[in-house]
């Protein structure tokens, strides 16, 4: 038990402000097969033969191992099966996912042999007699007992033939349906329903059951398209029941949809749109999502829809806005484009509110809901940024609220600072567990006369462990900052939702599944309890609790700059140390034993990932639009002993061009999770490194902070002028120690960072007319306790739900609720001014639920 006593105090008699009644929400987005073989539950993969065809606009490597798009960023492809470790794990077929037994496959794209013009392959098999072709799904399908499996296909026969239906688990037949096949050219519309017999032993292996289809005799068949669904499904509208019961169970108010990235797509004709994700399911065009897969649309707008109307949550379509990723060096599309994709927002906001009897209503009532949906929020782009974004953004809104003015739009950022209308802005943050904890207070500042804040994507993705117990408590303590100042925040949602454990191209996510079975990362939990327990009014509190000051200690130093930029003489601790590894561009050696850093051709090689992407990913840095302009990193001393420090002292000589920004890191580490996106998931160095807090020297302007996104801007007093004379190398030097470190240039100070200390004890409090509903969160190692004090007396009998486990503790197939909530009831004590006292155990998340007397 710590020494320390905590005080928590809550004024109850006039509430600051009411709840934000939506603050708890999701974010779908097709990450990782969260849509086709995932939420929506096709079991087949490769469904419309198109997995293998190189996407649009992009071109490939002779082996077809990447793809690369047209602004040159490459990324996994495998002739179609996707990341580099889903193609390994597949016995290899050229149609993936699928394979023949005494049956040839002939992948055919010519437009008249597709059966419709939005197919762009369809498979011709020849059989022999009793020749057979089957699909392994999304590794393995999952059979249950009992239940029944809609399976359809588009065929043509040339002759008169019996297709069988099975599902099948290592030679054992599950269930099985008989197809009579007509003889024609055209194509015909096949239905059968495969019954899995109750109590049926249905297997468990990657690989099966799996789907097979046989011929009763030789013959040539051609498949236009198929699809195999459970007939169960949550309220009979197609989507996977446990899926979506474990978003219910989250008490979430809002679902954001369809993305993310997935939005700004990788070209300009690959980007999301709503028209390609309504009407028959086979007439849906399919898309190469920039996750590394083909998505079917199956999870079309309709459904997405359905699903927020099913679960009783608001919905949130993020549009295109004429952009594609900038994350990926994409940029803005041409007007015509643009104006293509702002047409398609009105669309589908007049699919989802227009009466039955406009034509796009129509369209709605005849996928079987006459009724206008209840479209609530749009957001106009994902992650879009900078004038191109602002003059979209401005396109956009006005075109969109002038039709549908009952819409609270969104936008990326605080395009208010331009000047233009704006209701919401949507934030995103992924960073460690620190960054989080040192948040707490983070929109205490905010402008309460400004837009409305929606934290649209956070996630602690970086520290010791992903998806455990620490990264929970961080992102807790960062929501009753939240919790705090919903008077500005109206909307959260942690992000990415959904993780297929089979092909993750992306973690940590909320919820993570197979085929078969499904859980919840201790986030999960935390924000579903969060989400469960709001109160009407938001209460003052105050909290004087243990903090704790941060440990950071990694490698000295990296050094940032751009092309150009030449430095000498780096010594540690007074001791020469060399670069030890470029990771972004090169150093090359310059004048007088000087070194310079340069775009080069990006020697850094991305450990795990294939030859074609590094070379690929190499050339995409030589041609870039954004040469010279990208920031290089250079890191030093990571072979010094020890190469993992927390206190030292770092300097180097530089000479740079004033408009050349110098960024030194430190503390950087390389971080042994394979947090984030895969796309330098492998690589050793990431931005994950330099998370840490860095000195950077712009112009004459120097600032210390630490890297985050949507950092405010700096104010005057966080900056000093320092005096550089940019004719030579001036010596840079900082110096760290565990309070902070202090910065010098050229031997003269300069400025300090301190490092703020780490509250253990975070706290929000909201209530109603009867309770007094108190999360609280302790971060702190050892058990402690609190004193409540409330201003008004309360009952001494109370209830808790409380999650507490060890830091590195995380959820798992096979322990699903290793960290979860449980309940507990309370009889409170007491001290001797009669305030309650509550235990905090070490590491642990709880809502206390005070009744008022
Ligand atoms: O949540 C995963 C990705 O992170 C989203 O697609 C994107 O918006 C963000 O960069």
């Amino acid at each position: 038990m710590s020494g320390q006593t905590n005080r928590i105090t809550i004024s109850t008699k006039t509430p600051e402000f009411p709840t934000a009644p939506s603050l708890y929400g999701l974010f779908f987005e097709d990450i990782n097969h969260a849509a086709d073989g995932g939420l929506y539950p096709e079991m087949i993969r490769n469904r419309a033969f198109e997995d293998s065809l190189v996407p649009e606009e992009c071109t490939t490597d002779p082996e077809e191992k990447i793809i690369i798009n047209p602004y040159g960023w490459p990324g996994a492809f495998n002739k179609g099966e996707g990341m580099d470790e889903w193609a390994a794990a597949v016995p290899p077929t050229d149609i993936p996912a699928w394979y023949s037994y005494r049956a040839r496959m002939t992948l055919l794209t010519d437009p008249a042999a597709c059966l419709n013009p939005n197919r762009k392959a369809a498979l011709e098999v020849c059989f022999e007699e009793g020749g057979s072709i089957s699909n392994i799904g999304y590794c393995g399908m999952a059979v249950k007992p009992g239940e029944a499996y809609d399976f359809m296909m588009f065929a043509a026969s040339g002759v008169p033939a019996v297709i069988t239906a099975q599902l099948m688990s290592g030679g054992s037949v599950l269930g099985s349906a008989v197809i009579a096949l007509a003889a024609g050219e055209d194509y015909a519309q096949y239905s059968a329903v495969i019954q899995v017999p109750e109590g049926m032993d249905t297997g468990d292996s990657s690989l099966s059951p799996c789907l097979v289809l046989t011929a009763d005799r030789a013959c040539t068949v051609t498949f236009g398209f198929t699809s195999l669904l459970p007939e169960r499904t949550y309220k009979g509208h197609g989507l996977r029941e446990d899926l979506a019961e474990a978003l219910k169970n989250t008490h979430s108010k809002f679902i954001r949809f369809p993305g993310g990235c997935v939005v700004e797509g990788i070209s300009e004709r690959n980007a999301w749109r709503f028209s390609r994700s309504i009407g028959p399911v086979w007439e849906r065009p399919s898309g190469w999502l920039m996750w590394h897969y083909r998505a079917t649309n199956g999870l079309g707008f309709h459904e997405y829809l359905q699903l927020c109307e099913d679960l009783e949550m608001d919905a949130m379509f993020v549009c295109n806005c004429g952009m594609s990723c900038q994350a990926r060096r994409g940029g803005g599309f041409s007007e015509e484009i643009t104006d293509e994709y702002l047409e398609e927002a009105l669309n589908a906001l007049s699919y989802a509110l227009d009466p039955a009897d406009t034509e796009y209503g129509a369209k709605r009532a005849a996928a079987g809901h006459p009724e206008p949906f209840g479209l609530k929020y749009v957001e106009i782009g994902n992650e879009n940024h900078g004038p191109e974004y602002n003059a979209r953004y401005e396109k956009f809104y006005h075109a969109l609220k002038e039709r549908y003015p009952q819409v609270t739009y969104i936008s990326n950022g605080h395009t208010e600072e331009a000047g233009l209308p704006t209701e919401m802005v949507d934030e995103h943050y992924y960073s460690s567990p620190e960054f989080f904890f040192e948040h707490v207070n983070h929109f205490e500042d905010y402008d309460r006369k400004g837009p409305e804040i929606f934290l649209g994507e956070y996630a602690v993705n970086g520290g010791n462990t992903i998806a455990s117990m620490e990264c929970a408590l961080a992102e807790a303590a960062f929501l009753t900052g939240v919790e705090r100042c919903q008077d500005v925040v109206k909307l959260t949602a942690y992000a990415p939702l959904f993780q297929n454990a089979d092909y993750t191209a992306w973690k940590p996510n909320l919820i993570v599944f197979d085929s078969r079975e499904v859980y919840g990362i201790p986030t999960y939990h935390a924000v579903s309890l969060f989400g469960k327990y709001r109160g009407d009014e938001v209460y003052g509190i105050k909290v004087d609790g243990e903090t704790k000051p941060p440990v950071y200690h990694g490698v000295p130093g990296i050094l940032c700059g751009k092309d150009g930029l030449k430095f000498r003489n780096a010594k540690l601790n007074g001791v020469p140390v060399e670069v030890t590894r470029e990771v972004y561009g090169e150093v090359c050696e310059a004048e007088d034993g000087a070194f310079m850093m340069v775009t080069g051709s990006h020697r850094h090689v991305f450990t795990g990932k294939s030859d074609a992407w590094n070379s690929a990913f190499g050339r995409f840095i030589e041609n870039s639009p954004f040469r010279g302009e990208k920031t290089l990193w250079a890191v030093f001393g990571e072979n010094s002993e020890p190469a993992d420090l927390t206190e030292y002292t770092f300097e180097i000589d530089v000479l740079r061009d004033e408009d050349n920004p110098l960024t030194l890191n430190i503390w950087n580490f390389r971080p042994d999770t394979d947090a984030g996106c895969n796309e330098p998931k492998d690589t050793e160095w990431t931005a994950m490194s330099v998370r840490r807090q860095s000195w950077r020297i712009d112009g004459c302007t120097s600032a210390v902070r630490v890297p985050g996104w949507h950092d405010k801007p700096l104010t005057p007093d966080e900056t000093v002028q320092a005096d550089i004379d940019f004719t030579r190398y001036n010596t840079y030097k900082i110096a760290a120690n565990r309070e902070g470190f202090d910065c010098y240039i050229n031997g003269e100070f300069v400025q300090s960072c301190r490092l703020p200390l780490l509250p253990e004890v975070t706290a929000s409090a909201t209530g109603n007319g009867e309770e007094i509903l108190v999360k609280l969160v302790h971060a702190g190692e050892e058990a402690s306790m609190a004193v409540i004090a409330p201003d008004c007396a309360v009952e001494d009998d109370a209830v808790r739900e409380i999650i507490a486990a060890p830091l590195d503790a995380v959820n798992s197939f096979a322990d699903k609720t290793n960290v979860s909530a449980k309940e507990e009831k309370l009889h409170l004590s007491r001290n001797a001014e009669g305030e309650v006292i509550v235990d905090l155990p070490a590491h642990s998340i709880q809502v206390l639920r005070l009744k008022k007397a």
